[in-house]
C-alpha cells in the first residue's frame, strides 16, 4: 500500500492507494475512528451498480450498524443546486439525531466527490467525509485538496467550500470498469503534473503511456502516487488558491475550458484540457519562456496516451470570447500557467491578445 500524507496543521489526512483491497475501506475508517453508527455513501447508479454492495459489507464488518446509500445522477450537470439539495435533506432524514454525527463517503468520480463533499461540508455545518475515488482523474486530482463545489447555470464550481476530507481511500482495481475515454480524461491530468511539476514523472510517462493506459497495475502503483504527492505539495502551500501557486493546476485548462465549450460536446474535459496544453506550450515557445522541444515533447506525450491536440470546425471567436469568462480572468487580463521547461512552470498576466489568438489558431489547424 502507498500512503502519501497531506499536511494541512488539524486538516492533515492520509491518502492510501493500493489495487484489489476495496475489503479494506471499513478497516481503514476504523483505525482513524471513522467507522461511526451512521455512514452515508454518496454514488451514482453506475459506480454503485459496481461497488455499493462490497463497500456496504466492509463498513458493516467494521462494525457500522447503518449504512444508507444515495444517488446522484451521471453527468456534469447533475452537479447542480438541486442535487445539492437533495442530497442535504437525505442526510437529514438518514441521521436525524443530532447527537449522532455521520460520516459521509465519496464513491465515485469528481462529480460525486465534489458535490457529496460540498454536501457533508454543509450539513449541520460541517460532518466528516471520506474520498473514495473511482476514476483516474479523481484519484490524481479531485479527491485531494478539499475543493468541493456544484455549478450554478452562471458557471461551474460557483457555490462550494475548502473542505478538506478525513481520509481518501484509492482502490485502483475500480479502473477496470471505467470506460477507456475516461482513463484518457485522467491521463490528461497525470501529464500536466509531469509537465508542470517533475520531470522525472513526464520521461517516466514518455515509456510507460501505453502501460498505464492498458491499466498495468505496477506502472499505475508507481505513477498515482507520485501525483498525489505532487498535489499534496501545492495543496499545502496554497490551500486556499489565493498565493499563486495552486494556479499551476490550471496548466491547459484556461484555454481547455474554452474550447470545451465551444466544441460544445464533442469533446470530453481531459480531451479539451489536453488541446488547451498543446496551446500554452506553443504560447511559451512563442513568448521565449521555453525551446521549442518543449512543446514537442508535450504534443508527443499527449498523442501516445490517444488524445487529441487538435480539434477541427470550431470558431476562434467563440474561443477568445469563453476565456474571457474563466474564473481566472481579472481586469480583463487572463493568467497563462506556460512552461519554462518539462517539470518547471511560471505564470504570465500579461500575455498579449495576439499570442493567444494565434496560440488557439494553432490548435484549429
Ligand atoms: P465523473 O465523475 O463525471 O465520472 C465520469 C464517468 O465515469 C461517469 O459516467 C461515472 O458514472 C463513471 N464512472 C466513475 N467511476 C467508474 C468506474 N470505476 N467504473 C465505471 N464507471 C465509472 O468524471 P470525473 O472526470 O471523475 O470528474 C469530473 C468532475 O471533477 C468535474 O465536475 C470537475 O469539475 C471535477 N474536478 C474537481 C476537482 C477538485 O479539485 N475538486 C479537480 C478536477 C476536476
Ligand atoms: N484541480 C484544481 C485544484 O485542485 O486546485
Amino acid at each position: 500500500m502507498e500512503q502519501v500524507h497531506v499536511a494541512l496543521g488539524n486538516r492533515s489526512y492520509d491518502v492510501v492507494i493500493d489495487a484489489g483491497w476495496l475489503d479494506q475501506l471499513g478497516p481503514s475508517l476504523s483505525d482513524r475512528k471513522l467507522a461511526r453508527k451512521n455512514i452515508a455513501v454518496f454514488t451514482s447508479p453506475v459506480v454503485g451498480e459496481h461497488y455499493y454492495v462490497p463497500v456496504q459489507q466492509t463498513l458493516s464488518a467494521a462494525g457500522v450498524s447503518t449504512v444508507g446509500r444515495h444517488d446522484i445522477p451521471d453527468g456534469e450537470d447533475s452537479k447542480s443546486l438541486d442535487n445539492f439539495a437533495r442530497a442535504v435533506q437525505w442526510l437529514a432524514r438518514f441521521a436525524p439525531d443530532p447527537s449522532v454525527e455521520p460520516v459521509v463517503v465519496a464513491l465515485g468520480g469528481g462529480v460525486v466527490g465534489d458535490l457529496a463533499g460540498f454536501a457533508a461540508a454543509s450539513f449541520r455545518r460541517g460532518v466528516p467525509y471520506v474520498q473514495v475515488p473511482t476514476t483516474l482523474l479523481a484519484a490524481v486530482d479531485s479527491s485531494v485538496g478539499g475543493k468541493t463545489a456544484v455549478n450554478l447555470p452562471e458557471g461551474k464550481n460557483l457555490v462550494g467550500a475548502f473542505y478538506q476530507p478525513r481520509l481518501v481511500f484509492v482502490d485502483l482495481s475500480t479502473l477496470r470498469t471505467l470506460p477507456e475515454r475516461e482513463i484518457r480524461c485522467g491521463m490528461a491530468e497525470v501529464i500536466k503534473y509531469g509537465a508542470i511539476l517533475d520531470a522525472d514523472l513526464f520521461a517516466f510517462l514518455e515509456d510507460s503511456v501505453e502501460d498505464l493506459m492498458a491499466l498495468d497495475m505496477e506502472a499505475l502503483l508507481r505513477v498515482v502516487p507520485r501525483c498525489v504527492e505532487l498535489k499534496a505539495e501545492v495543496v499545502k502551500e496554497d490551500e486556499h488558491d489565493r498565493k499563486g501557486v495552486r494556479v499551476c493546476l490550471n496548466f491547459g485548462h484556461t484555454l481547455g475550458h474554452a474550447i470545451e465549450k465551444a466544441a460544445a460536446g464533442r469533446l470530453n474535459h481531459g480531451e479539451a484540457v489536453s488541446v488547451g496544453m498543446a496551446a500554452a506550450a506553443h504560447m511559451s515557445v512563442r513568448l521565449g519562456q521555453c525551446p521549442y522541444k518543449v512543446q514537442e515533447r508535450v504534443e508527443g506525450l499527449l498523442t501516445t496516451a490517444g488524445l487529441p491536440t487538435r480539434i477541427e470546425k470550431i470558431d476562434v471567436d467563440d474561443i477568445l470570447e469563453f476565456t474571457k469568462h474563466d474564473k481566472k480572468f481579472v481586469a480583463g487580463r487572463n493568467r497563462y500557467v506556460l512552461l519554462s521547461s518539462i517539470g518547471q512552470w511560471s505564470v504570465r498576466e500579461d500575455v498579449a491578445d495576439e499570442v493567444v489568438d494565434e496560440a488557439v489558431r494553432y490548435v484549429l489547424s
